[in-house]
């Protein structure tokens, strides 16, 4: 049976030959070093699993969380959490949502605001679930380009006017997946300026800010005073607490957003298991001490895998944020593809194409530094060391 036209009309997934290209060199016995996908490779911190464990053990979590909006508990811890973290009052009881992971919230959140034709302002590159989200909605995803020159910040200036009026989202994301960017908080000012005046809900999807470096702690857009009327903001634990399967998150911003997500989510899931709400609160009360810890293992494989490609004639800045090193395609190679599968057959290193997250990608690959290998260094040096031994005219 033909499937819906709307999943006919999504690309084809993106990352699917470089899989398949895996597999073949993985069964020829080659040794792949894998810098692909971005999942936490470390484990969940013990406190977190204990908690789990012992609210498991409760039957009284075993139930469907009737609040529809996460249990009394756990929107206080994430509203204390937002107090000290950011130094910003929301209101447990309406400006927060808990979620199963921050995906499900940006894809959700479309719906709930996205008729057909409506335009949605979509970062290029990006994340796919944005424009994807916005075309089953029939929604119209108009492409912000990040570039280099504008530190991977759209320019909200260049937006048309008669674009700017008509689109009712504005998708951001910072610290942000591919490029490593981080936004200043002028940067969120300007934005919550632009959405005022332009009647735009911004969705900014806040999965990384914790995952920042040189002590620069990101911000939340609701620092800027008066983002709770324009924006709403995901948040997640998948890479704080590296809890990717966990499915943990929660929304916050202006009560109308989280009502309509709310709502939207009501007619498609029921809720988080409340075992894991809890799990969630006792790892946001560990957060000061767990937190440095992550930070200085990342810092460690972002300096080694900056410093190693430089060395071979990258001029990278190290990323202020993410686990993803953006790196510019050598000119001795046409696209993004073609470096990549250059990467895998004559280096055995696996990236993704810069392609894969929009057409202004072009020209980039994206390292991840989340290593499946047992000695995190090790790869990185052998990666430099097979593209020094096997590339050798790289940048001529
Ligand atoms: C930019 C971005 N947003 C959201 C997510 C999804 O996070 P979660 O695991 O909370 O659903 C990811 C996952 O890789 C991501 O890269």
């Amino acid at each position: 049976m033909d499937v819906a036209q709307r999943l006919q009309r999504i690309p084809p997934y993106p990352f699917r030959e470089i899989a398949m290209l895996k597999a073949k060199l993985l069964a020829e016995g080659k040794q792949i070093l894998d810098f692909g996908i971005g999942d936490p490779d470390m484990p969940t911190p013990d406190f977190v699993i204990e908690a789990l464990c012992e609210a498991a053990q409760d039957p009284s979590t075993h139930q469907y969380d009737e609040s529809g909006y996460g249990i009394p508990e756990y929107k206080q811890a994430v509203a204390d959490f937002a107090k000290k973290r950011f130094g910003i009052e929301v209101n447990p009881e309406g400006e927060i949502q808990s979620l199963i992971g921050a995906k499900e919230a940006l894809a959700h959140i479309v719906w709930a605001y996205i008729d057909p034709s409506d335009v949605v302002l979509v970062p290029d590159p990006a994340y796919a679930v944005f424009k994807v989200q916005t075309t089953w909605c029939g929604g119209n995803a108009v492409p912000m380009a990040l570039r280099v020159e504008n530190d991977f910040l759209p320019d909200l200036g260049s937006i048309p006017a008669r674009v700017a009026e008509a689109a009712k989202i504005m998708f951001l994301n910072y610290p942000n997946n591919p490029t490593g960017a981080v936004a200043p908080l002028e940067f969120y000012e300007e934005a919550v300026r632009f959405a005022r005046d332009n009647e735009i809900l911004i969705v900014q999807d806040a999965a990384y800010v914790e995952v920042s470096f040189d002590e620069a702690p990101c911000h939340s857009i609701l620092e800027v005073d008066g983002a709770k009327d324009v924006a709403i903001e995901m948040h997640s634990f998948s890479k704080t607490f590296n809890m990717t399967g966990w499915r943990l998150g929660w929304a916050m911003g202006g009560a109308e957003y989280i009502d309509a997500l709310s709502k939207v989510k009501s007619n498609v899931d029921s809720g988080t298991f409340m075992a894991i709400q809890r799990a969630g609160i006792a790892a946001l009360a560990r957060y000061d001490e767990w937190h440095p810890q992550l930070i200085a293992e990342y810092q460690r494989r972002r300096d080694a895998l900056v410093e190693g490609l430089n060395s071979l004639g990258w001029s990278l800045e190290k990323p202020r944020g993410t686990f993803y090193v953006w790196a510019p395609v050598p000119p001795s190679f046409a696209s993004s593809a073609e470096f990549t599968h250059a990467l895998l057959n004559d280096c055995g290193i696996l990236t993704t194409p810069g392609t894969a997250y929009g057409t202004t990608g072009e020209g980039y690959v994206r390292f991840s530094l989340t290593i499946p290998a047992e000695d995190k260094l090790c790869q990185i040096q052998q990666a430099v060391a097979n593209i020094r031994q096997n590339m050798p005219d790289l940048w001529a």
